[in-house]
């Protein structure tokens, strides 16, 4: 008889943030882009379409700064595969899973190690995506500071950057990491896509249920 069973790894926050993130990621990318450079005629820096742009593009940002401050709140609350410690190894178990999967991509291992949540090598690749996720933000907040001649909040979200780099450098950092962003993204969904089927867990509709399955023959 199968012993195939379900188990509820991502809870709704999880879930929630991880759409959020990746429709906003979408809009302040073709909207970047665009402020960058503009594909479209534009008369000035306050003429539509570029008003427009940039209007999308702060609004996806406050979007998207909510949704990964909240996240960031959901390591400390949330269940055991939602929280801080599946993104850096901090037990042996942890290493050595992020080792074997290591090994496992580099052809070396025959198999995957058991790992219900994350596995140790997909959580230390979201710590460095959200480290870039929060640059994003503290640039952009830097921009908007410089923008908009001051203001508590844009100080404090970013403005104190422009004390440490160039705005120039500031905003090419800006614009480079989204291409890194990008990178990221490709290679994500290709391996979510790859395990799932290998593995055979449902890995794909898990960020949409919350469900793996796992037993004989997953
Ligand atoms: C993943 C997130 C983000 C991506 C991919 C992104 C992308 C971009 C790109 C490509 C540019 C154009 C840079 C250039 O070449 O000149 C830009 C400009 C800008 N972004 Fe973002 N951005 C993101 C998040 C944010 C956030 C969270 C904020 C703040 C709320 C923000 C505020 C700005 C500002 C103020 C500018 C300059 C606009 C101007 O000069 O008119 N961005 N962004
Ligand atoms: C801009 C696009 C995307 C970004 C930035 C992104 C980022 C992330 C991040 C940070 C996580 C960790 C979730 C957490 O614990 O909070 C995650 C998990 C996951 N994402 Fe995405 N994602 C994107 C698009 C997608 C797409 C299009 C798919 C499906 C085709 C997908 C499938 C998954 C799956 C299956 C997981 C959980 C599996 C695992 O542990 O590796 N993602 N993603």
């Amino acid at each position: 008889m199968a012993t195939t069973y379900r188990e509820y790894i991502w809870e709704l926050p999880v879930r929630i943030t991880h759409w959020v993130n990746a429709l906003s990621i979408l809009t302040l990318s073709i909207t970047g882009f665009y402020i960058g450079a503009p594909f479209l005629y534009a008369v000035s820096d306050t003429a539509l379409p570029m008003a427009a742009m940039r209007f999308i593009h702060f609004t996806a940002g406050y979007i998207f700064t909510a949704s990964v401050l909240f996240r960031i709140y959901w390591w400390f609350v949330g269940n055991q595969y939602a929280r801080w410690n599946q993104f850096v190894p901090t037990t042996m178990e942890r290493v050595q899973n992020t080792v074997q999967c290591g090994l496992f991509y580099c052809f070396l291992e025959d198999e995957i190690p058991h790992s219900p949540g994350h596995t140790g090598m997909a959580g230390i690749s979201y710590a460095v995506i959200f480290t870039l996720f929060l640059f994003e933000v503290v640039s952009g907040f830097a921009m908007l500071h410089l923008a908009n001649g001051g203001g508590m909040v844009y100080a404090i979200g970013g403005g104190w950057m422009l004390d440490v780099l160039s705005v120039g450098t500031i905003r090419m950092l800006h614009h480079v990491f989204m291409w890194c962003i990008w990178i990221f993204v490709i290679i994500h969904v290709y391996i979510s896509w790859h395990n799932d089927i290998i593995e055979r867990n449902g890995l794909i509709s898990s960020i949409f249920s919350g469900y793996k399955f796992f037993g004989s023959g997953h």
